[in-house]
This record gives C-alpha cells, sequence and structure tokens, in this order.
C-alpha cells in the first residue's frame, strides 16, 4: 500500500480527530508512557524558565504529558492537522501553551524559531517524508545542549516482535478505525510501522543529523520491542 503522507495524511487525521481520544484511552500505558518519555528528558526543576516544543501534538496527549511533567515550563505544540489541533486547543490549559497549526516541514513561516531547550515529538517522525531533513530542522531550532526526545514505533528486528504489531493493528485496531471509517489511516499506521526504521537504525539517524548522547530505551508491557523513546542533545559546541 501507499503510505499516506502531507495534505493526505492531515485530512486523514483531521476526520480521525473524533474518535482518536477514545482509540488511545483503550490502549493500554498509552499516557502513562508518553509521560515517561518526558521524565527520559531528565530536565530540572519541574521545568520553570524552559521552552518546548511538542511536535505533532495532535490532539494533545503528548502536551498533557509535558504539562504533566514539567508544569513551569512554557510549550509551543504544532500540527498539520487543523482538526486534531482544534481538539487540542479546546482542552482546558492553564498559561503556558500555544497552539501552532503548521506542517513541521514550514515551522519558521509560522514563526515557530526558537531556540528551545527541548522538542519532543511523539508518534511524529514515522509519518513525514524526509525524517532526516526534519531531523536537521530540530537540531537547529535547539539551544546548545538542548535535549530531544523521540517517542516512536521502532521495531527491535526480532520477527516475534514484528508478528505482535500486525496482529494488535490487524486484529484489534483496524477493525475497530474501519468501522469508525478511518481505515485508510490505521492501515497506514500498521504499514508505516513496518516500513520505518528499526530502533538501532533511527539511532544511527540521529548520530548522523549531529546529536550527541543518543539512547534508546524500551518502552514496557506489550509495546516492549514495539515502541522506545530516543533520548539525544544538541551539542554544547558544533561538531
Ligand atoms: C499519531 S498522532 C500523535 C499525536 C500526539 N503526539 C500523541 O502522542 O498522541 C501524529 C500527529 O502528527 C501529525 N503530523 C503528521 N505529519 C505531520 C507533519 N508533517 N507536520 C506536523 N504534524 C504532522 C498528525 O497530524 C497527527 O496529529
Amino acid at each position: 500500500m501507499t503510505l499516506l503522507r502531507d495534505d493526505d495524511l492531515a485530512a486523514a487525521f483531521d476526520h480521525a480527530s473524533r474518535s482518536y481520544d477514545a482509540l488511545v484511552a483503550a490502549n493500554p500505558g498509552y499516557h502513562a508512557h508518553l509521560r515517561r518519555s518526558v521524565r527520559r528528558l531528565g530536565l530540572p526543576g519541574y521545568g520553570a524558565g524552559l521552552r518546548l516544543l511538542d511536535l505533532g501534538c495532535g490532539t494533545g496527549a503528548s502536551t498533557a504529558a509535558l504539562r504533566s511533567e514539567l508544569p513551569a515550563a512554557h510549550i509551543t505544540a504544532v500540527d498539520a492537522s487543523a482538526g486534531m489541533l482544534e481538539r487540542a486547543a479546546a482542552k482546558p490549559w492553564a498559561d503556558g501553551v500555544t497552539f501552532v497549526h503548521a506542517p513541521v516541514e514550514r515551522l519558521a513561516e509560522a514563526g515557530v524559531t526558537g531556540p528551545f531547550d527541548a522538542v519532543f515529538a511523539a508518534y511524529l517522525l514515522r509519518n513525514v517524508d524526509d525524517p532526516d531533513a526534519v531531523l536537521t530542522t530540530v537540531h537547529d531550532l535547539l539551544a546548545p545542549g538542548g535535549r530531544l526526545a523521540v517517542h516512536e514505533y521502532t521495531l527491535s528486528g526480532r520477527r516475534a516482535d514484528r508478528a505482535v504489531w500486525t496482529m494488535v493493528s490487524r486484529g484489534l485496531v483496524q477493525p475497530v478505525a474501519s468501522a469508525l471509517g478511518d481505515g485508510a489511516l490505521y492501515r497506514h499506521l500498521r504499514r508505516s510501522v513496518v516500513d520505518f526504521d528499526t530502533a538501532d537504525r533511527f539511532t544511527d539517524r540521529l548520530d548522523a543529523a549531529g546529536f550527541d548522547t543518543v539512547r534508546a530505551l524500551p518502552l514496557p508491557g506489550w509495546q516492549t520491542g514495539i515502541t522506545h523513546t530516543f533520548v539525544a542533545r544538541r551539542p554544547e559546541t558544533a561538531r
């Protein structure tokens, strides 16, 4: 199958935004895993004085994880889907969260220029046309020493993990999504994970984009070997 990209992907997320929160609530650990990835950034002091960028914020699940772990930080949350972003912005946020409608490929045009102390990207990079270009943008938006956490479906390379992923997505997720009229998006989800980097390959990609202290950390439960947090840092000085 052809993966969805750009406007087609944004339109699919616009439609799926109606049921997105209910679907992720049925995924055990979804919100707890996002919070764990935020803690893995290792940022101090509840985030006081820090500027954070949530790329591909969707309906705000990742934004809520940032808010919960780093309540004193300022968060800029960006998404290409107007439908997803509308739902995020309608939630009761305290001060300190700004939502921006833009594709990650056109952040500067939308006025998102940094520098940021940390960037969080949950379930985004598998969806973009050119992950290396996006990682270069993220690197340049970070302050020297700034931190990145990528929370992403990245298979281990073991056949058993790929089989679990195929079983969960074909057997559980796709039937429900198809009944809701979102079959194409969730077929894209299954295929995009299979086609995307393994955890080792994505670690290499981060190294090649100029990040240092790159680590791939597993997530618990059924997602072990399927989903990882990648933490990395923009070096203090140019390499
Ligand atoms: C699977 S959702 C994840 C949402 C949220 N981060 C979470 O953890 O629940 C992926 C989001 O990335 C957004 N997205 C995909 N490609 C994008 C791009 N090129 N630029 C900005 N957002 C994009 C989609 O619109 C969607 O809302």
